[in-house]
């Protein structure tokens, strides 16, 4: 028989909807079970346990647009960030080669069923790179919406630990909600756990820890997105590259996808005059997307508090004129105008 403290746990996990609590004091019963020389019990408790596990994570993937998504794990709030987005690719402006990478993971995830009649596995492990405001978290984001899942963003800076072997354990808990909780799963500035290189902290455990995501996201197999996001690609172990199904480029905007984002930015709005998109690409020249729409949104602020009804294009170049272009290594927090 289980001792009353598991039993409970049990009725406790069940109550905060902590489903991997749940299923590792099941786990735990089925052990001692086993201990107690119960090996036909312990058994079928562990077949019940692993069907459970199954059918849950089928049926997230057979209705993920009408299945909630409970809050991820009471320890794993420390570390994860929950978003559920609006957005799809179509809010976004995308150079064709992103788009084309980007397209594929969303038809192969909304066709995973048919892939896997023929053992095949849909892509869902990507690695952006790419200068900042080029739209990488808004990629992981856009994934999300299209799909119907949430967004969990990792908190790097939550999961490196000065005790030794806790960034791991940590980790691992990551990759088991992963199992638990489909969604995409957003590792964000990556190159902080992804480099070696020595940022004050210990770098023995950044190691570490950069051993133990190698291992992690090689042996995973749940039906979660993992979206990997750097700045700094050529700071990132060669190692890591081959363990995504994609490693997608973000490029800063070219003259078409300048006006295509100006566009984007300003829609629902009239300009007093048609704005002269080569002038304003020319400004734009170094900036990125986020410089853009930002730029689009000071002009509608202008427009507003001036109480006219049309948009001013000079309001737009007269911001992005403003604007600094990029460096590497900054995020786009950290650039200054
Ligand atoms: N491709 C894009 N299409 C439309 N808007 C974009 C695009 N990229 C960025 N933006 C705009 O810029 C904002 C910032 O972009 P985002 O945070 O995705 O950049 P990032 O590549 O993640 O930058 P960082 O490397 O600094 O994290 C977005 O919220 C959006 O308003
Ligand atoms: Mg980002």
């Amino acid at each position: 028989m289980a001792a009353a403290d598991q039993i409970k746990s049990l009725i406790k996990s069940y109550a905060e909807d902590d489903e991997h609590r749940f299923f590792a004091t099941a786990m735990q019963i089925a052990a001692s079970e086993a201990r107690q020389g119960h090996t036909m019990v312990a058994q079928e408790l562990k077949q019940l346990i692993e069907k459970a596990k199954k059918d849950k994570s089928v049926a997230f993937l057979e209705s993920p647009k009408t299945v909630s998504i409970s809050a991820p794990k009471r320890e794993l709030k420390e570390l994860i960030e929950v978003f559920n987005p609006r957005i799809d690719l179509r809010d976004m402006v995308l150079a064709p080669t992103v788009k084309e990478a980007l397209t594929k993971l969303i038809h192969e995830q909304k066709n995973w069923e048919l892939l896997k009649k023929h053992n095949l596995s849909p892509r869902r492990k990507l690695l952006l790179t790419g200068l900042p405001g080029t739209g990488k978290t808004m990629t992981a984001q856009a994934i999300a919406g299209e799909l119907g899942l949430s967004v969990y963003i990792i908190r790097l800076d939550g999961l490196m630990s000065k005790y030794l072997g806790e960034s791991i354990a940590k980790l691992r808990m990551i990759f088991d909600a992963m199992e638990d909780h489909r969604a995409v799963y957003l590792f964000d500035e990556f190159d902080s756990i992804g480099s070696h290189r020595d940022r004050g902290q210990d770098i023995g455990e950044i190691k570490r820890v950069l051993n133990s995501f190698l291992i992690n996201i090689e042996k995973d197999q749940s039906n979660s997105i993992i979206v990997a996001a750097t700045n700094l690609p050529e700071s990132l172990d060669r190692a890591l590259f081959r363990r995504f199904d994609d490693v997608v480029s973000y490029p800063l905007p070219d003259l078409q996808e300048v006006s295509d984002t100006i566009k984007k930015a300003t829609k629902g709005y009239s300009f007093s005059k048609k704005p002269n998109y080569a002038k304003i690409a020319e400004l734009a020249v170094g900036l990125n997307y986020s410089d853009i729409t930002k730029a689009c949104e000071e002009a509608i602020k202008e427009m507003i508090l001036s109480g006219s009804m049309k948009l001013d294009s000079l309001e737009i170049q007269k911001s992005l004129s403003k604007k600094a272009p990029l460096k590497y290594g900054q995020t786009e927090s950290q650039k200054t105008h």
